[in-house]
């Protein structure tokens, strides 16, 4: 991980980061946490300021900006942009509306961080990508919210696998397990509509863990042989959304996308990998979980267990080798030279923090922040392969470069 220059005192030499951001519900309050805390707990370059938040219900987004801590409130996200008082624009909408928001805001000078995936389709990320580089040249910077990489564990395994420490990968085995789909009453959110998510487990899942391998490994995937599967095909139409749980009203309608996704992968250095995505793992709430193994050892995480990694040397000697648990709380560890001392945990929320603490020092140091747009791109193309492979009785398909 590309360790920010910290320097003690730093703070105000650089103008505040006015943030603007479109969306306040599930990722609209977690992004708030990162953005209000994060100045906080780490010496940033710049000082974000929660400047304006963007819904379409003037009274919802005025009570959203009062509980969240945004100064003002806008009900169209074109007004958001066109603020004086915005340097940055955080999407936080449904995959629908990243592209155009994302292009304009680039066109309108702005800093951008997108949720992911990054778009609904292909052609919608390399329009994405292409506004970025233009930007870049203006000296604004995007990036995409794959915020399980800051996990302090999962930032920990990209470091050890850099390292040298599990030697050649053999096998990268991910899964994304989780379950508030499994009742057939449950209601049509935009998650389940084509026309809005891009695609079902596979976008919203599968992006997450697509990334994180990739991340985790140090090498992009190659080529996926895949199956998908829509289980329940009509469900009572959704009023209210919150989170991940919505009522229903009267009515059917049809589900468009994916209610699971399972692929195998191969990577350029000849590893193999599994990836498996669904909301139909009866039990499992928020189960990510990653293992890799190597010719010299072995690495399992699991996000339910968020601040521990395991490490199996397989250098030692079998009398006494085993998988071992690494509590990721020590100063040594990425992120957490800034937190509580050793075994105080850190949660969920803490990856938001983390992002806003990348995204901050790259931009107040002029560099691209990670993940690019480009990576966004990367991953919808390995979206697209699993897609075109599944429509075809699982073929073998190379990802697009
Ligand atoms: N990083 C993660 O762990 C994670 C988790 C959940 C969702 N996501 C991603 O975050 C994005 C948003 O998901 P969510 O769960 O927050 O959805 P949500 O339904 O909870 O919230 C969406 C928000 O967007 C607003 N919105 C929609 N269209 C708008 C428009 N045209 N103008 C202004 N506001 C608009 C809605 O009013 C709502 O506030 C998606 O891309 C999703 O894939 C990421």
């Amino acid at each position: 991980m590309a360790q920010p220059q910290q320097s003690a005192g730093a703070e105000a030499e650089q103008p505040p980061l006015r943030v603007g951001m479109v969306g306040y519900a599930f990722m609209g309050a977690a992004h708030s946490q990162g953005w209000r805390t994060v100045g906080r707990v780490f010496d940033l370059p710049r000082r974000p300021v929660l400047a304006a938040v963007c819904g379409r219900d003037a009274a919802a987004v005025r009570a959203a900006a009062d509980r969240h801590g945004w100064a003002a409130a806008e009900t169209d996200w074109r007004a958001l942009i066109a603020r004086d008082d915005v340097d940055l624009v955080d999407i936080c909408t449904p995959g629908d509306s990243h592209a155009e928001i994302a292009v304009a805001a680039l066109a309108a000078g702005k800093h951008v961080l997108c949720e992911k995936p990054l778009a609904n389709t292909v052609e919608e990320a390399e329009a994405m990508v292409r506004a970025a580089e233009e930007a870049r040249e203006r000296g604004q910077l995007a990036m995409v919210g794959f915020n399980y990489r800051r996990v302090p564990a999962t930032a920990l395994a990209r470091r050890m696998v850099a390292e040298g420490r599990l030697g050649r990968l053999r096998h990268v085995r991910v899964t994304y397990l989780q379950d508030w789909l499994v009742d057939p009453e449950f209601p049509l959110t935009w998650r389940l509509r084509k026309e809005h998510a891009g695609s079902g487990s596979l976008g919203d899942l599968g992006a997450h863990i697509v990334d994180l391998a990739q991340y985790v490994a140090g090498e992009q995937l190659s080529g996926v042989s895949a199956l998908t599967e829509t289980f329940v095909r009509e469900r009572p139409l959704a009023e209210a959304v919150k989170g991940l749980s919505a009522a229903a009203t009267g009515g059917t309608g049809q589900v468009t996308v994916d209610d699971a996704a399972l692929f195998t992968a191969r990577f350029p250095s000849g590893a193999l990998a599994s990836f498996e995505a669904t909301r139909y793992a009866t039990g499992r709430k928020n189960a990510l979980r990653l293992e890799l193994n190597g010719e010299r050892g072995s690495l399992a995480f699991d996000l339910e267990r968020l601040n521990e990694l395991s490490y199996h040397d397989g250098t030692e000697s079998p009398a006494h080798a085993g998988f071992r648990r690494i509590l990721v709380t020590e100063p040594e560890h990425p992120y957490l030279d800034a937190w509580w001392p050793p075994g105080h945990g850190l949660g969920y929320e803490h990856t938001f923090v983390h992002q806003a603490r990348d995204l901050v020092h790259a931009i107040a140091e002029g560099r691209q922040p990670d993940p690019s747009f480009a990576d966004g791109l990367q991953v919808q193309r390995v979206l697209a392969a699993v897609e075109e492979s599944a429509e075809k009785n699982s073929v073998y398909t190379p990802i697009a470069v």
